[in-house]
């Protein structure tokens, strides 16, 4: 089973060719967009698991492609980081008319697009999503950026990539952990706009988590075109785009509070991040305390975090928390962007937050 999604912006329009097995075919999905050396971009774990096959798959399509290897994991996503890829990117002649490819998770994904970004003043790139995550979320939409000192994805950029080949199989190597940390963006796509998909995830997630095919595509291809929808209508996050940030302003909080470590992995973060985001609407009066319910409850079936003690090791306070948020980037004029749910797949913007309310969530 196979869905493509188009990317609908204009001259800078994409596909995202959702399957199991699409690997296969990324020789000639590819071919259109390749010209001289083709660089495959990838951490040494997919280096491993994924990289000779997709090799393979490009040279017999008379594609010239070769492979940089970088560590993986966040460390890679930083200036040393991306000056070691662009001296690898300059060192094999790429021009301006070349082709970067992705292969890995967001972090490779969000490395190579940067630095597709700013080789040359831009060259075009292409991602081979291999997470649940880079698969739903982080390989559509455009966003690319390393991380600073100061904080993660401060030094990006806007760089849509030309196509996106998401192979639902790649996933049956992917750590159980990392899968449910994918999936938490998932449900999201149904909590924020689409209480029916959520419907579907409740009675379908197992499978899909399973890696039975036709649920998984469809779980994929249903987030993508939710995603391609929101990003086709708000690049540049000036608006709805912001819907997508659900449960990300507690989540990052959250992952701040730890370390950034392994205690709390980014979608576990944003899963107990939406269901604050559900019990602050439901104190606020906005969103009946059943649809909250809900919601926590399928989270708990599927395997995933759902409170602030679900967190291991010592709970981290409101007071911490709310100083973390504070330094996030998506505050505007010092008062906190929250996105609230009025109901199930009902999500909004908004600023106008009672901070006591917030403390309170964060407390109980
Ligand atoms: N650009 C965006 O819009 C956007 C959106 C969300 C998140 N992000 C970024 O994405 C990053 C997180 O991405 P991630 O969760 O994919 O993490 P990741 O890229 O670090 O991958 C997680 C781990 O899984 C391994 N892995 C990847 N695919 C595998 C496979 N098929 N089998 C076995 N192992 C595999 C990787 O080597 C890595 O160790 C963060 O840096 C975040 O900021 C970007």
């Amino acid at each position: 089973m196979s869905e493509t999604i188009t990317v609908g912006l204009g001259d800078r329009a994409y596909d995202i060719h959702v399957g199991g097995g699409m690997l296969a075919r990324a020789g000639e999905l590819l071919k259109p967009f390749a010209r001289g050396p083709v660089p495959v971009v990838t951490d040494s774990h997919l280096a491993e698991l994924h990289l000779p096959r997709l090799l393979d798959v490009l040279r017999k399509s008379g594609i010239e492609a070769s492979a940089i290897v970088m560590p993986p994991g966040e460390v890679s996503k930083s200036f040393a980081g991306l000056e070691r890829l662009s001296g690898a990117l300059l060192d094999l002649e790429i021009d301006r008319n070349g082709l970067i490819i992705a292969l890995g998770g967001g972090v490779m994904g969000d490395l190579t697009g940067f630095a597709a970004g700013v080789l040359k003043r831009g060259v075009a790139f292409a991602q081979i999503p291999t997470t649940l995550l880079a698969q739903v979320d982080s390989s559509v939409g455009g966003k690319t950026a390393i991380n600073a000192p100061q904080g993660k994805n401060l030094i990006g950029l806007f760089h849509q990539p030309r196509i996106v080949i998401a192979d639902t199989a790649l996933l049956s190597t992917l750590p159980r952990r990392e899968l449910l940390a994918g999936y938490a963006e998932v449900v999201k796509y149904g909590a924020l706009g689409d209480a029916d998909f959520f419907e579907w995830l409740e009675v379908n997630g197992a499978r899909a988590l399973a890696g039975e095919d036709s649920a998984i595509v469809k779980a994929v291809a249903h987030s993508c075109r939710m995603k391609a929808d929101i990003v086709a209508r708000d690049e540049r996050e000036t608006g709805d785009r912001a819907l997508l940030n659900l449960g990300h302003t507690f989540g990052h909080a959250l992952e701040a509070a730890c370390g950034y470590s392994d205690r709390l992995i980014h979608g576990e973060g944003v899963a107990i991040g939406m269901a604050l985001a559900f019990q602050l609407s439901v104190k606020l009066g906005l969103c009946p305390g059943q649809d909250a319910e809900r919601f926590v409850r399928h989270l708990k079936a599927v395997g995933l975090p759902a409170s602030i003690s679900d967190v291991p090791g010592a709970r981290p306070g409101a007071v911490e928390l709310i100083r973390h948020m504070a330094h996030d980037k998506k505050v505007t004029d010092g008062k906190l962007t929250f996105i609230l749910l009025r109901g199930l797949g009902r999500a909004f913007v908004t600023r106008d937050v009672p901070l006591d309310a917030v403390r309170d969530v964060l407390s109980t």
